[in-house]
C-alpha cells in the first residue's frame, strides 16, 4: 500500500514554470507539493533562455524571488537587427513607451526559486520516479509517485502539469481529447557560453548569407552566441575554434574586430520547433509552460510564456480558494492559449526572418531582405517588432 497524504496543489515539475507556481500559491497562503523526477543539480545544468519580460519580472517579484535579479540583471533598452553586413538597432524603449527587457539567465531564475522555495520550508520531492497524475476527471484526483524504492499517493484538489515537453501529464490525456499542432524547422541552433565579455552591449540578431547567428548575454562577463546549423550536425564535431571562425563570417566588420573568444563552458545544438496543444485544462489537471507549447527561440519567449501561464493559472487557483469562484479556472485555457498564439506568431515569424531556408528559393530570399528593409524603416514595423519583443500585456 502506498502512504498517503492531502494536498491543494500537486505540480509536477521544478523548472521555472513548477517553481514560480509553487511560490506564487504560497504567497497566497495555498499549500502545494512540487515532485520533479531529476535531481536538483541536473535541473541547473540546463542552459536555456535568458531574456525577461516585464510580466516575468512582475510575477518573479510578486513571488519574492526577484532580489537576485534586481540586483544583477541588465536592462536592454533595445536590439539590433544584422543584415546585408549592417546593424540596425530597434528603440524597444522608445517605441514601447518605455518598456525594457531584463538580461537575467534562466539558469539564475531556476536557482533564485529554489533557494526561496527552501527558505521557506516549502517541499519539492526531486527524483521522483513513475509520476502519475490520476482521476483528475473527477473532485478527487491523486497523483502517484516513487521515491527509493517506495511508493507514495497525494490526494489533491488540482493538478499542475509543469513537466516540460516529455513529462507526464499530457502523455497521460486520452489522445483524443487533445489537439497538436506543430512545426518543425530545417535547422538547430548550437549554443556556446563563454566566460568572455559580450561583444556587444545589446543583443544582435543577424541574418547572414551563411545563415543566422546571435550574441546575447548572461553578464557583463559571459557571452551565449548560437549559430544556425543543419540538423545533421553534431556538437562533438564543432570545435570551440570552428565556432568562433563560423560566428565572426556571420558577423560585421566591426563585431568581428571587437569580439573576444575564449574556451567554451558549455556547448549544444537544441532542434526549433512550434507546437501548441489544445486545451490547456482537462478537468482538475492545469498543463503550463513546455508541457503545452513550445517556441522556437528567436523571439525569446519560452520562458517568458511559462510564467504568463503560471501567473493565470495562480490566479485562478486563488479565485478558487479565496472567493470561491470557478471562473478563473474556467477561463485557464482560453485566456493562455490567445496569448500563448500571439507569441507563436511572433517567434515564428522572427524565425523566417533572421534564417537562412535555401530549400525556399530566391524568392524567399528576396521577400525576406524585402521585409527586413520595412522592419528597420517603417516605425509601424518596428513598433509591432518592439511591442512583441518587450511582450503583450496579461490580461
Ligand atoms: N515527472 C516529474 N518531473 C518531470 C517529468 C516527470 N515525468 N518529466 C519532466 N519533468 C521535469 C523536468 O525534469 C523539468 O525539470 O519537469 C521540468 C520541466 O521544466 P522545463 O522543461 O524547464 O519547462 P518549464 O518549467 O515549462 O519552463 C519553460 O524552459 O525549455 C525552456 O524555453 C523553455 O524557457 C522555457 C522554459
Ligand atoms: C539567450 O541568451 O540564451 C537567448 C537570448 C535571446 C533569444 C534566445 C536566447 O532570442
Amino acid at each position: 500500500m502506498p502512504t498517503t497524504q492531502h494536498i491543494p496543489v500537486v505540480i509536477i515539475g521544478a523548472g521555472p514554470a513548477g517553481l514560480l507556481l509553487g511560490q506564487l500559491l504560497y504567497k497566497a497562503g495555498i499549500d502545494n507539493i512540487i515532485l520533479e523526477q531529476r535531481s536538483p543539480d541536473y535541473v541547473l545544468s540546463r542552459i536555456r533562455a535568458g531574456v525577461l519580460e516585464q510580466v516575468s519580472m512582475d510575477l518573479l517579484r510578486q513571488a519574492g524571488a526577484a532580489k537576485n535579479m534586481d540586483a544583477h540583471g541588465l536592462h536592454h533598452h533595445g536590439i539590433e537587427l544584422l543584415f546585408g553586413g549592417q546593424r540596425h538597432r530597434i528603440d524597444l524603449h522608445g517605441l514601447t513607451g518605455g518598456k525594457y527587457v531584463m538580461v537575467y539567465g534562466q539558469t539564475e531564475v531556476t536557482r533564485d526559486l529554489m533557494e526561496v522555495r527552501a527558505a521557506e520550508g516549502l517541499t519539492t520531492v526531486y527524483e521522483a520516479l513513475h509520476v502519475q497524475p490520476r482521476d483528475y476527471d473527477s473532485g478527487h484526483p491523486r497523483v502517484r509517485y516513487e521515491k527509493d524504492g517506495e511508493l507514495h499517493e497525494i490526494h489533491c484538489d488540482f493538478i499542475a502539469g509543469c513537466d516540460g515537453f516529455h513529462g507526464a501529464s499530457r502523455a497521460s490525456i486520452a489522445p483524443e481529447r487533445i489537439r497538436h499542432f506543430e512545426k518543425v524547422y530545417p535547422f538547430g541552433w548550437l549554443g556556446l557560453m563563454s566566460d568572455t565579455p559580450p561583444v556587444s552591449e545589446e543583443l544582435i540578431y543577424a541574418n547572414s548569407e551563411r545563415g543566422f547567428a546571435l550574441c546575447s548575454q548572461r553578464s557583463l562577463t559571459r557571452s551565449r552566441y548560437y549559430l544556425q546549423v543543419p540538423l545533421t550536425d553534431k556538437v562533438e564535431n564543432w570545435t570551440d575554434e570552428a565556432f568562433w571562425d563560423e560566428l565572426k563570417r556571420r558577423l560585421d566588420p566591426e563585431a568581428r574586430e571587437r569580439l573576444m573568444t575564449g574556451p567554451s563552458i558549455e556547448k549544444s545544438i537544441a532542434p526549433l520547433r512550434s507546437y501548441v496543444a489544445e486545451p490547456m485544462r482537462f478537468g482538475r489537471m492545469f498543463l503550463a509552460g513546455d508541457a503545452a507549447h513550445i517556441v522556437p527561440p528567436t523571439g525569446a519567449k519560452g520562458l517568458n510564456l511559462a510564467a504568463s501561464d503560471v501567473g493565470y493559472l495562480a490566479r485562478a487557483f486563488v479565485d478558487y480558494y479565496q472567493n470561491k469562484s470557478t471562473h478563473g479556472i474556467d477561463q485557464y485555457s482560453e485566456q493562455c492559449l490567445r496569448r500563448v498564439w500571439k507569441a507563436e506568431r511572433f517567434s515564428w515569424w522572427m524565425t523566417t526572418l533572421m534564417h537562412s531556408f535555401p530549400e525556399e528559393g530566391a524568392f524567399h530570399t528576396k521577400v525576406q531582405e524585402a521585409e527586413l528593409d520595412y522592419v528597420v524603416n517603417s516605425r509601424a514595423a518596428s513598433t509591432s517588432l518592439a511591442e512583441n519583443y518587450v511582450g503583450l500585456p496579461m490580461r
